[in-house]
């Protein structure tokens, strides 16, 4: 293998060296035996420790994605044709492998060498966080070790499409992911000017999702109405964060 140095290889991503100092590497499970877990589970079962770090008292849930497979994907021009705003969803979990490929177009890490990610970012800032929220709890996506790290057990989607004015189809998405900002990571560079590179930020990011919801035979929609209060109490986010667009995905109904 073609060696970059100071990267180390983590369950098969490239990532840079301090990606998931500290911790032990985590093997990798079968990514439909995760799925299975997290499906029948609802949530991490003492079963689905073996694929997850730091499970020791006190030490966040953390779950590592299998390795993304951007190159089985459909050309760019084809994604674009066929997306399209899709609001009547199965009520079925993502896959590992979904939700790995969804989170590396989305924030993911594309050169190693210098943390550069799959989206642009004004002054490589990254003010941008995503929250999961699923049947199986509440997660943040940590991009350094492609991890999904897991904040709480409960299945909050109706929580999240009751914030969304209602918007009741929400509850049946596979996925909904909250992109949530720190803008100070930002405009303690571009001072006012970066509320608008954040919000700039936050549609590559969007687009992105959808178009790797397309190449996976996924819908998707972006969600803007919503009620940033709500959205940020029921994801208990901190002072100086904000929840700034939802993305739902899922595998379709038939029409
Ligand atoms: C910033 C933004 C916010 C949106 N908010 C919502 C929303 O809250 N609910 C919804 O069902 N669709 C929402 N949409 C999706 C639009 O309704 C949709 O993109 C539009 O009807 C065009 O259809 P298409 O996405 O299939 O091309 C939003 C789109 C954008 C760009």
């Amino acid at each position: 293998m073609h060696m970059i140095p100071m990267v180390v290889v983590l369950g098969g991503l490239l990532l840079p060296a301090e990606a998931g100092a500290g911790e032990s590497p985590a093997h990798r499970m079968p990514p439909m035996a995760w799925g299975h877990l997290l499906t029948l589970a609802g949530g991490f079962g003492p079963l689905a420790l073996g694929g997850m770090a730091g499970t020791g008292a006190g030490a966040p849930e953390r779950l590592r994605l299998p390795a993304p497979s951007p190159e089985e994907t459909l050309p760019v021009g084809e994604a674009i044709r066929r997306r399209r705003s899709v609001r009547r969803f199965q009520d079925e979990p993502l896959t590992p492998d979904q939700l790995s490929f969804l989170f590396w177009a989305a924030q993911g890490i594309t050169d190693p060498a210098q943390g550069l990610r799959a989206a642009p970012s004004a002054g490589a800032t990254y003010p941008l966080d995503l929250a999961l929220v699923s049947s199986a709890g509440t997660f943040w996506y940590r991009v350094p070790g492609h991890e999904l790290e897991r904040v709480g057990e409960r299945d909050l989607r109706a929580d999240i499409a009751r914030a969304s004015l209602d918007q009741a189809w929400m509850r049946q998405a596979g996925a909904i992911v909250v992109v949530v900002a720190t803008p100070e990571r930002t405009t303690r560079r571009y001072g006012d000017r970066g509320h608008r590179f954040i919000a700039m930020e936050a549609g590559h990011v969007a687009q992105n999702i959808h178009l790797a919801a397309v190449s996976l035979g996924l819908g998707s929609v972006p969600v803007g109405a919503f009620s940033d209060r709500d959205v940020a109490r029921i994801l208990g986010l901190g002072e100086g964060q904000e929840a700034l667009y939802i993305i739902c995905v899922g595998r379709a109904t038939e029409p």
